[in-house]
């Protein structure tokens, strides 16, 4: 076990190392450009030692926003052959003002500001008053294009940042990949491809890029057109957290908040509709088949975050942490299609035991909250900062020296943060 001040040390050189000037890649090598949660969560390990560069972050994020208000999930600064799908692949040339991919992310950079805001209110006043009016934009798209009974749906696995979780399993068995033709993927040649989505995931995420450039990332022929509609509870919890925040710093910065809080409203309502009653828990649902996914994943237990945990959910809760030794794990540890290595599949990621954990003490569950946190001690501080772990071992899995492992660190985990 590395001495905590030493961890401390190595997530800000690791920061700074994935730094390039205005934005942070997530690691190099496997993915070398801006992504949209994965930086706000470099804001928020920057806001540690240099609030400024925190700030900036935030404001390299928001410039890459569409004209209809989207804020893409990743953004291409610079050209990079090592990187499969690249800008000539999505097709979105003239939809925004940086070259970038035609889906969002989950929307946690408005709650990271609000952070950012309250560490140094004065720092900060001319920070929210240029960014509330693009997350007000970003999250009215979201309310506008992406809610179906107020729950937020993706369009795309990535979308959801879970890419191969089993929530999208029978949406993408419902694709037929047809015309998809030859392609060469790049990230099987920087990590174990065991560890990865499989070609069958594969055909289809590159299948339903096709399909979005085909309509020209046209939001209205999506809703028609895109097989892949589903209600999720990562983007449908964030954003109901985010919209809480941001009509906090909407209010702060002078702006009104009627539209935001309206917005609150219906994602609550939305949220309820992912209640899957069989399973006793929140779940994905497929709103081309309205047919829930079965899946208590760590997405589920986001709801303490988004202001909606309930007994049942804690329950869920206490039995997989049991399970689990590193905090929660992407799928439940009793599910049938559980798999401790592969991905969002079963492998514990540092920034859901943040994000839940974030939730949990929000909501006065202080003693399972410090569970989460300690647990992500632990499993930093024996494996590093790699992208993802096993949840049993800890082995450390994906890439290494990652950012939103490190900002994590930095701004929740570390003993340094303890209240
Ligand atoms: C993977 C993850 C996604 C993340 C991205 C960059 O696609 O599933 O959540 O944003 O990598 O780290």
């Amino acid at each position: 076990m590395i001495h905590p001040d030493a961890l401390d040390t190595r997530a800000r050189e690791i920061l700074r190392r994935n730094d390039r000037g205005c934005y942070t890649i997530p690691t190099s090598g496997l993915y070398p450009y801006q992504w949209n949660w994965d930086s706000a969560f470099a804001a928020l390990g920057f806001a540690e030692f240099d609030l400024k560069r925190a700030w900036t972050e935030l404001h390299t994020l928001m410039a890459g926003q569409w004209d209809n208000g989207m804020v893409p999930h990743i953004q291409f600064h610079e050209a990079n052959p090592g990187y499969f799908p690249g800008p000539e692949v999505w097709g979105c040339e003239g939809l925004g003002p940086v070259a970038s991919s035609g889906i969002s992310q989950p929307p946690v950079a408005a709650s990271i500001a609000w952070k950012l805001f309250r560490k140094d209110p004065e720092a900060g006043r001319d920070h929210i008053r240029a960014l509330v009016p693009r997350f007000i934009r970003w999250h009215r798209w979201f309310m506008d294009w992406r809610t179906e009974n107020g729950a937020v749906c993706v369009t795309h696995p990535w979308e959801s940042g879970r890419d191969n979780a089993p929530d999208w399993d029978g949406p993408m068995a419902a694709i037929d990949p047809v015309g998809v033709g030859a392609y060469s993927r790049r990230d099987t040649t920087h990590v174990d491809p065991h560890m990865r989505p499989t070609k069958y995931d594969y055909d289809r995420y590159i299948w339903l890029v096709q399909l979005g450039r085909r309509l020209n990332w046209d939001e209205a022929a999506l809703q028609r057109e895109n097989p892949f509609r589903v209600a999720d509870p990562t983007m449908t919890f964030i954003l109901l957290r985010a919209c809480r925040d941001l009509a906090e710093m909407a209010a702060e910065a002078g702006h009104g908040t009627a539209e935001i809080e309206g917005w609150v409203r219906t994602l609550e309502t939305g949220a309820r509709t992912l209640w899957n009653a069989r399973i006793g828990a929140y779940d994905a649902r497929d709103m081309r088949s309205g047919a829930f996914a079965g899946s208590i994943s760590n997405a589920s237990f986001l709801c303490w975050y988004g202001g909606l945990g309930n007994a049942r959910m804690e329950a869920h809760l206490r039995r997989v942490l049991e399970a689990a030794r590193f905090g929660v794990p992407s799928f439940d540890p009793e599910g049938a299609r559980f798999d401790a290595n592969r991905y969002w599949r079963g492998p514990v990621w540092a920034i859901m035991n943040t994000l839940i954990g974030t939730g949990l003490s929000d909501a006065g569950l202080d003693a399972l909250a410090d569970r989460v946190r300690a647990a992500t001690r632990a499993l930093i501080a024996q494996n590093g900062f790699a992208e993802y772990f096993n949840p049993f071992t800890g082995a450390p899995a994906g890439g290494g020296a990652f950012t939103w492992t490190a900002a994590v660190w930095l701004g929740w985990a570390s003993p340094g943060k303890e209240e």
